[in-house]
């Protein structure tokens, strides 16, 4: 009974605290530690559930009566001895005015005892009533040596089936424990036998399969599997080099070396301009999982309260960190966190508020990648220092950065870039996004397609000439988007002095240059007078 959890569970038992309400998915393993506790201490264990009451020793009911809640708490009142009394799923009863007012006599009359009352259910339901008599412990998921010892147990029951080969190379069990890693132990211990039943050996795709439908279960999570190449994202060179920079950010090099772990990055600009894209290819070059948080579903109702779902989430992604926290389109969830205290009793402006805690203070390698493209909802907190390592603004794409952009979906439809006029291409897509250059090169293949013959420079010509591009739709949210992040946050593409500098390299190389008409990064097709000059 090693772990920081257990020894904190521990000391508030030994410091009297009345009433402790463990959050856990692990009767089992909370009830082990437990009995465990209280036999160190001398103490005796109740168990109660609201199908058999209060249990005692050897699990006996001590009085049928006692499957009433309230006569439940009435008990832990009345009895004499030290004891732990630990309530199963009591939260369900949590919202009876009864049975807060009895809890709150409780504490009171507990502090002078040894006796202490666990609530122990998966879902934290706490009324605001209680929040100052009832201290919370989240029960960690299982640490690495925790899924180490399950392990152990599973090959140990397994040693003697001859038909089951076990590779328990050091290199092997790591990566075991690691994908692993994010269950609780009875999903472990059942993936393991699972993987063995299966595969007649410890697979590592077997166990991340079942991860990934157990964080998909949650409603709240997505998880990505290693996906997207950064080769993939055109342009927006600062950012990639942010990204490649920090490769070995998370091992332990790193942190010998004195460097903190990267908290996070928030990608604020322009629609299709590749800000998920990006996210996707950071996991990609960390080689780390990715999992997607749905702001949005956090406060739909439709899985949990929007405050349990929060801590859900944060939980479960630290226990698989290191992995990358995805959360797209942040500014959607978080809206109204202003004006929330008349409009929703201020759950949004709470749950903000924990997040943002969450973001400065966490200490589990969770990496948060946030992508927006509002800035007028878009809370304050969230911008203010040491939230995130970096803010950077993704604009359009610059007539280099388009060029690249062709190139990359040329490539991805399996067409030869050299074989088009990649610089007329550039020219002629002033303004559009990466998006809809990629929407133009589809609608041109479906012409070329539809004519029997292979798709041209012309083709795509035409189909950019057909498209209303975004800078000229939304050109007043997009310059107010600009002129937004000019003075806060840092541009994901590199200046065009910069590139002029990589343009002599090419020119020597003997690539011909575009003129820099278009890199003065406004590519709206007639400027506005209102528009300011970007820096
Ligand atoms: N810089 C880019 N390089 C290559 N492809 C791009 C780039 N930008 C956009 N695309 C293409 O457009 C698609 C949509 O881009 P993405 O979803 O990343 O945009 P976004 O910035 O997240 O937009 P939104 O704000 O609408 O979410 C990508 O999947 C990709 O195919
Ligand atoms: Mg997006």
């Amino acid at each position: 009974m090693a772990s920081p959890v257990d020894q904190e569970l521990e000391t508030l038992i030994r410091a009297r605290y009345p009433i402790i309400y463990i959050v856990s998915w692990e009767e089992k393993r909370v009830e082990d530690t437990l009995r465990e506790i209280a036999q160190n201490r001398s103490k005796k264990v109740f168990v109660w559930t609201i199908t058999q009451g209060m249990l005692g020793a050897s699990n006996v009911a001590v009085n049928q009566a006692t499957r009433d809640p309230i006569s439940a708490l009435d008990f832990v009142l009345m009895s004499t001895e030290p004891a732990i009394f630990i309530l199963k799923d009591y939260h369900t009863f949590l919202n009876d005015s009864v049975v807060v007012r009895r809890l709150r006599d409780l504490t009171t009359a507990l502090k002078t005892t040894y006796k202490t009352l666990i609530i122990l259910s998966p879902i934290l339901k706490l009324p605001a009533e209680l929040e100052k008599d009832i201290t919370v412990i989240d029960y960690y998921l299982p640490t690495i040596e925790e899924l180490g010892e399950l392990l152990d147990g599973v090959v140990r029951s397994v040693k003697e089936n001859p038909q089951i080969e076990i590779d328990l190379a050091p290199e092997m069990r790591e990566q075991i424990l690691k994908a692993a890693q994010g269950l609780t132990a009875n999903e472990a211990e059942n993936v393991f036998a699972k993987s063995l039943v299966e595969k007649r050996k410890f697979d590592v795709e077997v166990i991340l399969t079942e991860k990934e439908q157990i964080i998909r279960k949650s409603g709240i999570l997505e998880y990505f599997p290693g996906i997207e190449n950064i080769s993939n994202v055109g342009g927006l060179e600062i950012l990639k080099e942010w990204v490649e920079k920090r490769v070995q950010a998370f091992t332990d090099k790193a942190r010998q070396f004195g460097l903190p772990e990267p908290k996070g990055i928030l990608l604020l600009g322009v629609q299709g301009c590749g800000k998920s894209l990006a996210a996707k290819s950071i996991a990609s070059v960390w080689k780390l999982p990715l999992i997607r948080l749905d702001v949005g579903k956090i406060f739909s109702g439709i899985v949990g309260s929007s405050e349990e779902n929060m801590r859900r989430a944060i939980t479960m992604s630290e226990s698989i960190a290191p992995c990358i926290l995805w959360i797209d389109e942040i500014e959607k969830g978080f809206a109204g966190t202003q004006s929330s205290p008349f409009s929703d009793g201020g759950t949004t402006s709470r749950v903000f508020g924990s997040f943002i805690t969450w973001l400065q203070e966490k200490t589990a390698p969770v990496f948060v990648v946030s992508t927006a493209n509002e800035v007028n909802i878009l809370p304050p907190e969230m911008l203010r220092k040491g939230r995130f390592d970096d803010i950077f603004f993704v604009d359009l794409p610059s007539e280099r950065e388009r060029r690249e952009i062709f190139e990359i979906h040329l490539r991805k439809r399996k067409r030869d870039p050299a074989q088009f006029d990649i610089k007329r291409l550039a020219g002629g897509s002033d303004g559009f996004s990466g998006a809809e250059i990629e929407q133009a090169i589809i609608a041109a293949l479906y012409e070329a397609f539809d004519q029997g013959r292979d798709l041209t420079t012309d083709d795509i010509l035409g189909a950019l000439k057909q498209s209303i591009p975004l800078s000229q739709t939304m050109r007043e949210k997009i310059d107010s988007l600009r002129r937004w992040a000019a003075d806060r946050a840092r541009p994901a593409s590199a200046p065009p002095t910069a590139r002029r500098a990589k343009t002599k390299k090419a020119e020597s190389d003997g690539q011909e240059e575009a003129p820099e008409a278009s890199e003065a990064l406004l590519p709206v097709r007639e400027p506005s007078p209102a528009v300011e000059p970007q820096p």
